[in-house]
């Protein structure tokens, strides 16, 4: 039986059998007490090993930090403080020895970089383990919100030949020792699945792509991974101002979802990790987020100049230092910045009346910056390719792209929503590498 279940059921006089690794162990002089913990919540199970058992001096007395074991008994109201339950061991079985001159996690806390080299043992840690369920619950509650809504999920394609965002940050993909392109052209790994998620949604109308992507950026900061997953919804017949409300209802049902389903492990964050966190979650959730346009953000930022390292003038895309200032300093809260110059968005960004700025917008929070980026699409087929042309793009090769604007065209928008910056944010860990199993980053991806 797992142990959070037995923990919320709290039978005493139960008998069952559990399964887990020893994170600590400590005798008096007639019997043992164990902590094991199964990885089903953060709690451990304390477990009571008796003199009488039949392997008590040669092998309980032995068990230490990540020993695995199987252990039959009996439930029984917990006299001490701590736990309202604790199990009455009859056999204890050990399954796999861990040596305790080597293993690496003893009972102390490690700090997280010396977690982050071994991301084969670090889920056995109560952080990472807390972040593990987590980023599962989330995952579990992104489906939820768009399959309640009537989206449809689309598997969209992880090699392909188009590179979304047009920044030449894609890594390329071969055969082994191939004399040809083996598709016939040039392939890489996805940047983003918005181009075949904007095909789908001129389908089906509601759509949304959650899967992992591909970044060749050489940025070894604490918010960029070069595999990161990326939740991405289109819709059609949608503006900008529908695909806000979109990423603010989805923001808002996965913190409220989080909060009540992972209370236990936000609790250790808000202890540990990030102090004042559940203060931050609830927060976002009780309050509207601010709407500016990036004309008027420039105005507020350049007013402090003096903050930065990069100076702030109309035209900048703006950096991490400036995204933070406006959402943690200026307004305290999530930040939605809107139409930005066309000249630093993509191709696809829908062009505005001023002809300067398109129908973009990005969400910021605090401690992270930017989680969203997202925008209205450039419906109008002669507008579309004279921005792709002046981009730079060869229009021939997105031949598909255009037929939807040459075939019932509508207008539609959509965003992508970077799943490990949402883990982030909800378990308040400052470094990216800590919410993803096996991060890559630049010149590392050790297994
Ligand atoms: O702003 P981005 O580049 O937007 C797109 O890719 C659009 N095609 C999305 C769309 O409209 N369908 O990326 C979207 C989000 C960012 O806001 C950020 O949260 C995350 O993806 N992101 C990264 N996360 C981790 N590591 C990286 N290197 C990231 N780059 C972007
Ligand atoms: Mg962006």
């Amino acid at each position: 039986m797992r142990i959070q279940k037995i923990l919320k059921q709290q039978e005493v006089e139960r008998e069952v059998k559990v399964q887990g690794w020893i994170r600590t162990r400590r005798d008096t002089g007639t019997f043992s007490f164990l902590e094991v913990n199964d990885g089903s919540c953060l709690a451990n199970l304390q477990v009571i090993a008796d003199q009488n058992l039949a392997n008590y001096d040669l092998e309980v007395r032995k068990l230490g930090a990540g020993c695995s074991v199987e252990i039959r008994g009996k439930l029984q109201e917990s006299p001490a403080k701590g736990q309202e339950v604790e199990l009455a061991s009859e056999e204890i079985t050990v399954l796999g020895w861990a040596d305790p001159e080597t293993y690496p996690l003893q009972k102390k806390r490690h700090s997280l970089e010396f977690l982050r080299s071994m991301s084969h043992l670090r889920p056995r840690t109560n952080a990472l383990g807390a972040v593990t369920r987590v980023r599962s619950h989330l995952s579990f509650a992104v489906h939820r919100f768009f399959q309640e809504r009537g989206f449809a999920q689309i598997h969209t394609p992880i090699i392909t030949t188009s590179d979304c965002e047009g920044a030449g940050e894609m890594f390329q993909v071969s055969a082994t020792g191939e004399k040809s392109p083996f598709f016939g052209r040039p392939a890489g790994l996805t940047v983003s699945g918005q181009l075949q998620a904007e095909v789908y949604a001129q389908a089906l109308g509601q759509v949304y792509t959650f899967g992992p992507t591909f970044r060749a950026e050489n940025s070894n900061t604490s918010r960029h991974l070069a595999e990161f997953w990326m939740i991405e919804p289109e819709v059609a017949f949608c503006d900008l101002a529908c695909n806000m409300e979109l990423a603010t209802d989805m923001l808002k049902f996965l913190l409220r979802d989080v909060l009540t389903a992972c209370a236990d492990d936000l609790a250790l964050f808000d202890k540990f990790i990030e102090k004042g966190l559940l203060k931050k979650l609830h927060a976002v959730i009780d309050n509207d987020f601010v709407h500016i346009p990036y004309t008027r953000a420039v105005e507020e930022l350049s007013a402090v100049s003096g903050e930065f390292e990069y100076p702030v003038k109309w035209g900048i895309d703006l950096q991490s230092e400036h995204e933070r200032y406006l959402t943690e300093v200026i307004y305290k809260c999530p930040v939605i910045v809107t139409d930005y110059p066309a000249s630093i968005k993509p191709f696809y960004m829908r062009l505005s009346e001023d002809e300067k700025t398109v129908a973009a917008m990005d969400i910021l929070v605090p401690g992270i910056g930017e989680i969203v980026g997202g925008s209205q699409r450039e419906e109008r087929y002669d507008v579309l390719v004279q921005r792709m042309t002046e981009a730079g793009i060869d229009t021939s090769e997105y031949d598909w792209y255009l037929d939807l604007r040459r075939y019932g065209s509508v207008p539609h928008s959509g965003f992508g929503l970077g799943f490990e910056r949402l883990v982030q944010f909800v378990t308040g860990m400052a470094n990216i590498r800590e919410v993803i199993p096996f991060p890559r980053t630049p010149g590392y991806a050790p297994c």
